[in-house]
């Protein structure tokens, strides 16, 4: 029988992906027809194979003019001023080579020994409590640090941008006006950096996006504000709830757990890419079909949107097998957790893989007996999965 189909409410990515819709849609309709309360309806794939290929291939797939289901409200975009993850190639290649350089492998190596030292920093700021709650007073930190460093802004900043970034991955309409403060915060304070480092650059981010030109056309403060949205917004929760929702699954699965402590430098590399099949923080991306075309023999309409759900790829029988299993040894591990590899593949990537790292292995050394003491709350959201508290006790 089929289960009730609802990708929409949040209230389906509480606790859990809707695995068993997942399921259904991936066996019986894997190109399905959504219903949409207040917009035209879309396509939800849920097999690897056509989440790979549609994200691979911009020309009939595009990011434009939103990656969002809900489409941008009237005056709610930038005139001609686009945000990368919401551009198509060739702007989106001239865009993405303003920074790829900095996310690469080798950059994110580089950073590992500041990483662990932040790392260290954070278990130290809870060490002499009993309980805390993992996400906000450990996991949330490592992200909002990084990228406050990249960008060459204080720490503190950093966590406080991060609050927006929740604010702003909830269902629109649940709570609109705390979006909008978000948002204003948001863009108040980058138009405080680009002032700044505008007068006085340094070696961050932030003073070569200002200096930078994309085919010979320098950056405005609102090209700016739109990178540093991307990139405060694209690591803060995404790496939060990795840690959180892998956590979570390491308390739920203590066989695997007691695994991965046993050697837990040689094998944290392989359990972190089977947490992020597992966790799947970022739940879709959705592109806008460019011309009329078939998928998977199902026709779609120029105009239509197409959503890609990364969790229902994950789990994919016919790539992973025990797709429904944890396992933390699992090779070779082809998630899409990231993305299916087309253009806008993740460019934090190999950070996120370093900060998740530093993070787990600090916390599983530290503190050997964590174990959850309560329940997780889950934020309302149907975009960006994973706890938004967990408490926990941090010794016996
Ligand atoms: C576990 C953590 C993370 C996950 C699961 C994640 C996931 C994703 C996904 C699914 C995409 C879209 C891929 C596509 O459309 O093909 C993306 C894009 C992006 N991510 Fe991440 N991300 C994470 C961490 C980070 C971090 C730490 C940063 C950097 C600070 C970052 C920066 C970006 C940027 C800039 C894009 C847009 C790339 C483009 O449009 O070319 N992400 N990420």
């Amino acid at each position: 029988m089929a289960p009730p189909i609802d990708l929409l409410s949040p209230s389906a990515f509480r606790g859990s992906q809707p695995h068993e819709q997942f399921a259904w849609l991936r066996e019986h309709d894997p190109v399905h027809r959504h219903t949409e309360p207040d917009g035209s309806g879309f396509w939800a794939l849920t097999r690897y194979e056509d989440v790979r290929a549609v994200g691979r291939d911009p020309e009939r797939f595009s990011s434009q003019p939103t990656i969002m289901i809900d489409d941008p409200r009237p005056g709610g975009t930038f005139g001609d001023h686009r945000m990368m993850l919401m551009a198509d190639p060739p702007l989106h290649t001239r865009m993405r080579r303003l920074l790829s350089r900095e996310f690469t492998p080798r950059a994110a190596e580089a950073l590992r020994g500041r990483i662990a030292e932040l790392a260290t920093g954070i278990v130290d700021a809870v060490a002499g409590r009993d309980r805390c709650d993992l996400v906000g007073d450990i996991a949330g930190e490592m992200p909002s640090f990084v990228i406050a460093e990249l960008l060459g802004i204080p720490l503190e900043d950093g966590r406080r941008l991060y609050a927006c970034t929740e604010a702003l991955h909830s269902v629109r309409g649940h709570n609109r006006s705390a979006q909008a403060a978000a948002f204003e915060e948001m863009f108040g304070y980058s138009q405080k950096v680009w002032r700044e480092k505008s007068a006085d650059p340094g070696e961050d981010l932030s003073s070569l996006l200002i200096a930078g030109e994309i085919d010979g056309v320098a950056q405005d403060h609102i090209d700016f504000f739109l990178w540093f949205l991307l990139l405060v917004d694209a690591g803060g929760d995404t790496t939060r709830n990795l840690v959180g929702g892998g956590i979570l699954a390491l308390f739920e699965h203590p066989e695997q757990r007691a695994w991965l402590t046993e050697d837990l430098e040689a094998r944290l590399p392989t359990a972190i890419e089977e947490l992020l099949r597992w966790v799947s923080p970022v739940i879709y991306m959705r592109r806008t079909v460019t011309v009329d075309t078939v998928l998977n023999s199902t026709s779609l309409g120029a105009g239509d949107k197409v959503v890609m759900y990364y969790g229902a790829a994950n789990r994919d029988p016919t790539v992973f097998a025990d797709a429904d299993q944890l396992r933390l040894d699992r090779t070779p591990n082809p998630h899409v957790a990231f993305g299916g590899g087309g253009p806008h593949f993740c460019l934090g990537a190999h950070l996120a893989r370093v900060e998740i790292a530093c993070l787990l292995q600090e916390l599983l050394v530290r503190c050997p007996d964590l174990t959850p003491v309560g329940p997780a709350e889950w934020p309302d959201s149907n975009f960006i999965y994973g706890p938004r508290t967990l408490p926990v006790r941090l010794r016996r």
